[in-house]
C-alpha cells in the first residue's frame, strides 16, 4: 500500500516522464524537418522509450493500491538552434530527471517504503545509462564539430548509437 505522500510524488513523476516523451518527440520532428533522418530516429525511439517509463509508473502506482493520474504536461520546445542544442538540452533534462529520481528515492527510503524504493532502482540504472548515452553524443559532436560537412557523419553516428543501447 503507497502513503498518500508517496503516491503524489510517484504522480508527479508521471508528469516528468511525459513531458520528457512529448520533449523527445518534438526533437525528432525538428530533426525531420532538417534533414536529419538519423537524429530524428534517435530521438522517435528515446520518446517510446520515456513513454514506456511513464507506463511502469502508472503501472506500479495502481497495482500498490493508488491512483495513477494522467495530467496536463507543459508544451516542449518547439524549434532549436542546432544539434548541439538539442543534444545540450536533452542532458540537461535527463540530469533534471535523475535529480527528481533522487529524491524519491530518498522519500521512500527514509517512509521505510522498501517496495517501491527497490521499484526506483530501476530508474536509477536507467537514468545513468541515459545520462551516459547523451554526454557521449554530445563528446561526439564537440569533437566532429558542427559544419555542414560533418553534419551527415553525425547524423549517422547518432542513429548508430541508439542501436547500442537496446
Ligand atoms: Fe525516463
Ligand atoms: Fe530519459
Amino acid at each position: 500500500m503507497l502513503s498518500k505522500k508517496i503516491e503524489q510524488a510517484l504522480n508527479s513523476q508521471i508528469i516528468k516522464e511525459a513531458h520528457a516523451s512529448n520533449s523527445y518527440l518534438s526533437m525528432a520532428s525538428w530533426c525531420e524537418t532538417q534533414g536529419l533522418r538519423g537524429s530524428a530516429s534517435f530521438f522517435y525511439a528515446q520518446s517510446d522509450e520515456e513513454r514506456q517509463h511513464m507506463l511502469k509508473l502508472v503501472r506500479y502506482i495502481n497495482e500498490t493500491g493508488g491512483h495513477a493520474l494522467i495530467q496536463d504536461i507543459k508544451e516542449p520546445k518547439e524549434t532549436y538552434k542546432s544539434i548541439k542544442d538539442v543534444f545540450e538540452l536533452s542532458l540537461e533534462q535527463e540530469r533534471g530527471v535523475t535529480e527528481s529520481i533522487n529524491e524519491l528515492v530518498e522519500l521512500t527510503f527514509s517512509s521505510k517504503d522498501y517496495a517501491t524504493f527497490h521499484f526506483l532502482q530501476w530508474y536509477v540504472e536507467e537514468q545513468h545509462e541515459e545520462e551516459s548515452l547523451f554526454k557521449s553524443i554530445l563528446d561526439l559532436i564537440n569533437v566532429a564539430g558542427t559544419q555542414e560537412k560533418n553534419l551527415l557523419f553525425l547524423d549517422k553516428e547518432i542513429a548508430g548509437l541508439r542501436g547500442k543501447t537496446e
